[in-house]
């Protein structure tokens, strides 16, 4: 049975929960500086709480997430976080992505422990940009790579283009309302030793208001949005990056961790949203 406390990427553990940043600090290229002192407070709190993966982009808030998670983590054990962060397909060519990774960099303050490649890039062959991502171990200012949005061929492609070191980690949408990586791309990465992100685990908030999900819950006294998180993390080898920029929703995302979902119950809430495996 895997253990809901850490996940083990590249020989290193990083927590089964997550805490994503987007529209922390501003929507899709536009940042928002009105609530930095509530979203700071909100991450660090996560900190505190062991949620210390922290998912970002570029392109969040326009660079601004990464400003906001730079602050965040001051104070706390670096080697004890893991950033990611991600870069835009715009800024896929070689120069690009060198270019891109500097100013994340910049802005956190600090090392990146993993880069995605946030979508495939039209127009700039998948090897180009791998390889500028190599590059970028190589330099220091990234520690391990990996990919958002990709299908299973699309990651093959990509690792064939790699000579020293392999893809560590693979970010889709995932929930129990958008399951159709459970049968290709976590089963792949699960063999291949990768770490799988599921991003947009709650459905946006949706799944917080299941009432199935709530009578379960009230079992282990847990809401609906434990148990729908409790659920993802209990699929080797999935990691769950739900974002919540008010405290109370930080909080309770927390205890989703630290209990366990019997095997019965997991199958039972399987069943009931089978549909979305299609
Ligand atoms: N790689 C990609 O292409 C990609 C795409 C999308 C997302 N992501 C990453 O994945 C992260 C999570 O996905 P997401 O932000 O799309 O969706 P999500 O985590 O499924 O949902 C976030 C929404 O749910 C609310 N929420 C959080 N916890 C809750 C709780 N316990 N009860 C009720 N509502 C709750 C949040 O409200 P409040 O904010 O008001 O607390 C927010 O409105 C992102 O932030 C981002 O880091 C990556």
């Amino acid at each position: 049975m895997r253990d809901l406390k850490f996940f083990k990427i590249m020989g290193e553990k990083v927590p089964c929960l997550g805490m994503g940043t987007w529209r922390i600090g501003g929507g899709f290229l536009s940042p928002d500086y009105s609530m930095d002192r509530e979203w700071i407070a909100v991450l660090r709190r996560g900190l505190e709480l062991g949620m210390t993966l922290i998912d970002t982009a570029e392109v969040y808030g326009g660079g601004h997430a990464e400003e906001l998670v730079g602050e965040a983590i001051k104070g706390f054990p670096r080697d004890e976080i893991f950033i990611v962060s991600k870069v835009w397909p715009d800024n896929a060519t070689r120069k690009g992505v060198l270019k891109a990774t500097k100013a994340s960099v910049k802005r956190l303050g600090t090392y990146i422990d993993l880069y995605l490649l946030h979508w495939p890039a039209e127009g700039v062959p998948i090897c180009e940009t791998m390889k500028a991502m190599e590059e970028l171990v190589d330099k220091g200012l990234v520690r391990h790579i990996g990919l958002s949005n990709f299908e299973v061929k699309e990651i093959e492609k990509a690792r064939n283009c790699l000579s020293k070191v392999d893809i560590a980690a693979v970010q889709n949408r995932h929930s129990l309302m958008y399951r159709r990586y459970e049968k290709d791309v976590i089963p792949y990465c699960a063999r291949e030793g990768m770490m799988f992100m599921s991003y947009t685990p709650l459905e946006k908030g949706l799944l917080a208001r299941d009432r199935f999900l709530a009578e379960i819950g009230e079992k282990y006294g847990k809401t609906a949005a434990q148990v729908a998180l409790n659920w993802l993390i209990c699929i080797e080898p999935v990691v769950a990056i739900p974002k919540a920029a008010r405290l109370s929703h930080l909080e309770e995302n927390a205890g989703a961790m630290g209990w366990r979902l019997s095997r019965e119950d997991w199958e039972l809430i399987s069943r009931k949203f089978r549909q979305y495996l299609y």
